[in-house]
């Protein structure tokens, strides 16, 4: 264990599995306090046993919640708010990939409720925390297929009317890059950098839940193609740690290098359709 984040609290969402699991251990090993989120409490008492014998720093504690409902979100994000007096960086990593249409309790499609809902509204609750912590950082994980969404469907965003998993899964990290690109600018001069990443393809439990032929044919082409979660969790560490990042904020990163997003991703209007959408769709009275 090395002290590189000795006195930062770091939350990291989907910390029970693949990407989000190395992030948490690797601030872990840097001496952070570390809140990992996970929707399973048996892995997430695991997962907080093992990183704390990995790591020797006992500061590790995993709250639970399925991030896919809002109103865990709003009871997680009162829970952090009563435990952390301040929180230094915040890793929104929950995500996952949907082969069919479904819908949650809540009433709204799952993959835009889990990957681009869940990143908003829980930035937002924890924001005032956050801004009164800076510097601070939100790194928040995308993926390099946001290029396969053109643009926001604004009219549908849950995809009621020709859902594909593929379309729906590119679409909402699309919204994750919009999404980031707009908090960083209305973050400007508060001292909080907010930036996003693609993780390469990652062998994790990623497309696990959809099953069948596609649970399969992910876990052969993982097999053959994908790089370790180590691997992949390094740009999510950087980001979320190094001093070279220091202040940059608004940038797409791959590999611990700033890259450029699709053109859709820096469509100024449509960033700012988003916003106001996302404010609708979780009731939000106050957002950044
Ligand atoms: N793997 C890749 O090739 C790849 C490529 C590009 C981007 N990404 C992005 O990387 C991020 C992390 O994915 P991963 O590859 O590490 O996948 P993973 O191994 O499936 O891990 C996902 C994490 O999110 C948690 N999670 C899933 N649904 C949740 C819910 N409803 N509420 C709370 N937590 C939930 C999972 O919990 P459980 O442990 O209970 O399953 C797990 O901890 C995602 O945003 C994904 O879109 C991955």
């Amino acid at each position: 264990m090395n002290t590189q984040m000795e006195g930062k609290i770091c939350i990291v969402t989907g910390a029970t599995n693949g990407i989000g699991e190395v992030t948490a251990q690797a601030l872990a090993n840097m001496g952070a306090t570390v809140v990992g989120v996970g929707r399973n409490p048996a892995k997430c008492t695991e997962t907080a046993n093992r990183i704390k014998s990995a790591t020797g720093n006992p500061a590790v504690e995993f709250l639970v919640a399925d991030l896919s409902l809002q109103s865990h979100v709003r009871n997680l994000a009162e829970v952090i708010k009563r435990k952390c007096a301040h929180i230094d960086v915040l890793v929104n990593n929950a995500g996952s990939f949907y082969a069919t249409h479904q819908i949650t309790g809540e009433g709204i499609e799952m993959t835009w409720a889990l990957n681009h809902l869940n990143y908003f509204l829980l930035t937002n609750l924890l924001l005032d925390v956050i801004k009164a912590s800076a510097p601070a950082r939100i790194v928040n994980v995308s993926s390099g297929a946001h290029t396969g969404a053109r643009e926001i469907n604004f009219a549908d965003t849950g995809f009621a009317t020709g859902y594909s998993g593929w379309s729906a899964y590119s679409h909402s990290k699309l919204a994750n890059v919009l999404f980031t690109f707009e908090l960083a600018r209305r973050l400007e001069g508060s001292g909080v950098t907010a930036n996003v990443l693609h993780p390469g393809f990652v062998a994790t439990g990623f497309g696990a839940n959809n099953g069948g032929l596609l649970g399969v044919g992910m876990k052969v082409a993982q097999r053959i193609m994908a790089r370790s979660p180590e691997k992949g969790a390094e740009t999510n560490i950087y980001l979320a740690s190094s001093p070279e990042v220091e202040g940059v904020t608004g940038k797409y990163f791959t590999d611990k290098h700033e890259l450029k997003a699709s053109p859709a991703a820096y469509d100024l209007e449509a960033a700012k359709r988003l916003w106001a959408l996302s404010e609708e769709q979780t009731k939000i009275t106050q957002s950044a």
